[in-house]
């Protein structure tokens, strides 16, 4: 089957704003991206997502979409997008682009019609008379503050984002057939498939009850509808309609993975992020457990999981990993404990937790300076900040900004090579950054970089190897693919010996030292 190859593809996350700026004028373009195909490609990645590169006023870094047929001026052109495709498919490498269902932006056609009160318009999205002199109902934004806000007519209008992020009705026959047509306008240029925004969010419930647990372990009534499986059913239909077929990822922020495996039954999406195995804490039976439940979960719809460390709206792998007080990622979920951060053990467990991902069965996502292991950026100025979840919080929450810091490509100072000498990103890179950059790990056989490197390429030689768990002492976890190639990460206070021919290490050594993991083969 054509869609086969994204089961144990390895795609590579673009966050095109903070990837390469080729213009200069600070942010990430498609011309940048173009310009450094050759490193992904070299690094060994079978495919790229593209966040959002649609006109949009910015409010949420692009997934505030204004018109989804336009590439923003910002971002480049059309024509940049075909170029890249092109010269992307011509090194073997696939493409995803990101789809935003759930919302548009409130510059959107649509919603200005809306406005101005035009027949008929509002209907596309959710309106609604308050309730007391108040909203609606109860519902929080996933950003902090209420989900509604209130027209000078009165009517009030639902987003679960932004209030620049007004909610679609996707009761409403015209929100489906335009997505169909947006689907077909990049799917017909020649894109490999799609990354579906908010996938959970797109049907609510009827008569839009209050929630009565608003915290981030309940059961959202705006999330996870079961009428949503029915929009991914009619969207399978239409990649299956490709030769060779599209693949869609389905991005449902969802602690149960079980819910999450509903949205890849065979007739569904292809695959879903896994946010169980992302949110699992430092330990060795909660990382353990979501591996478990995951290859049930998924397993039970016949589909592979997907293995996410990192992406751009949860605080870097490298950072998070370490103990320590982060009010940063996204605002339901801020990570927070009391000890303090311990920069070297975090990068420490990253890479060992990206050794592990690469070796599981299915597809796993690297998130762009993940594989530099790049740390969260904690101490950016309250000026540079853009993220909404920042605004919103009144600075209480830092949001996802620090994860989004351009990459350091080369050079001693910034902008480090992500844009031409004398400009300047969006987002202050730190002046430490240079021994992270790509140009210095490439020469650095011990880096991050040829880490990741490494893995990929050695990947390839078991991914159609059965998993299976190993033996192991207190506090390793110890797993095979196949009989030539096993995995251990040690979980435990002391060193512990690994029975076998080492093949890659997180950390050079004959022993496994804490917060490290190898693959080796089994003797
Ligand atoms: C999920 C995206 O990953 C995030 O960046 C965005 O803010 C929300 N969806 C809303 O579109």
């Amino acid at each position: 089957m054509g869609a086969d190859w994204a089961r144990s593809a390895v795609v590579y996350q673009v966050y095109v704003r903070s990837f390469a700026d080729a213009d200069g004028d600070g942010v990430g373009d498609l011309a940048g991206v173009h310009g450094r195909l050759d490193y992904l490609a070299a690094l060994g990645v079978d495919a790229v997502w593209l966040t959002p590169f649609y006109a949009s006023p910015m409010i949420d870094g692009g997934y505030d979409v204004a018109d989804y047929r336009a590439v923003d001026p910002t971002f480049g052109t059309l024509g940049d997008m075909d170029a890249l495709l092109a010269d992307a498919h011509a090194r073997g490498l696939r493409v995803i682009v990101d789809v935003v269902p759930n919302h548009t932006s409130d510059r959107h056609a649509w919603f200005r019609e809306a406005l101005a009160g035009e027949p008929g318009a509002r209907d596309r999205y959710i309106f609604r008379p308050g309730r007391d002199g108040g909203p609606p109902n109860n519902w929080r934004s996933v950003f902090g503050g209420p989900a509604w806000t209130r027209l000078p007519d009165g009517d009030w209008y639902l987003h679960l984002f932004a209030p620049e992020q007004p909610d679609l009705n996707w009761a409403d026959p015209r929100v489906r057939d335009e997505f169909d047509g947006v689907l077909r306008f990049w799917l017909d240029r020649g894109v490999d498939g799609i990354r579906v925004d908010v996938a959970h969010g797109l049907i609510k419930p009827p008569g839009l009850p209050d929630a009565t647990d608003l915290g981030s372990s309940g059961r959202r009534p705006y999330f996870d509808q079961d009428g949503v499986h029915e929009i991914y059913r009619r969207w399978r239909r239409l990649l299956d309609g490709y030769d060779p077929p599209r693949v869609a990822v389905a991005e449902a922020r969802l602690r149960d993975v079980a819910r999450t495996a509903l949205y890849v039954r065979p007739d569904e999406l292809h695959q879903a992020f896994n946010f169980d195995f992302l949110w699992a804490p430092w330990s060795l039976p909660s990382l353990r457990d979501a591996i478990d439940r995951s290859l049930a979960a998924m397993g039970a719809v016949g589909a592979l999981p997907t293995w996410v460390i990192g992406n751009h709206d949860e605080a870097r792998a490298a950072t998070r990993l370490a103990a320590g007080t982060l009010r940063a990622g996204m605002a339901d979920r801020p990570v927070v404990s009391s000890s303090p951060l311990d920069a070297a053990v975090g990068l420490r467990r990253a890479r060992a937790l990206a050794l592990v991902s690469l070796a599981l069965p299915g597809s796993a996502y690297v998130y762009q300076g993940d594989e530099l292991g790049l740390p969260e950026v904690l101490d950016l100025p309250p000026s540079a900040r853009e993220d909404p979840i920042w605004r919103r919080s009144g600075g209480e929450l830092l949001g996802r900004d620090g994860c989004r810091v351009p990459i350091p490509w080369s050079g001693d100072a910034p902008p480090y090579g992500f844009g031409p000498d004398g400009s300047q990103p969006w987002l202050p890179q730190p002046t430490s950054w240079a021994d992270l950059s790509v140009a210095r790990q490439l020469r650095d056989p011990r880096s991050t970089l040829s880490l990741y490197a490494a893995a990929l390429r050695l990947r390839k030689s078991f991914v159609d190897e059965p998993f299976r768990w190993l033996p192991a002492p207190e506090g390793v976890l110890t797993f095979e693919r196949g009989p030539g190639l096993a995995c251990a990460l040690n979980f435990g206070p002391d060193p512990a010996q690994i029975p076998g021919r080492v093949v890659l290490a997180s950390e050079p050594g004959e022993v496994l030292i804490p917060n490290t993991a190898a693959w080796y083969t089994p003797t």
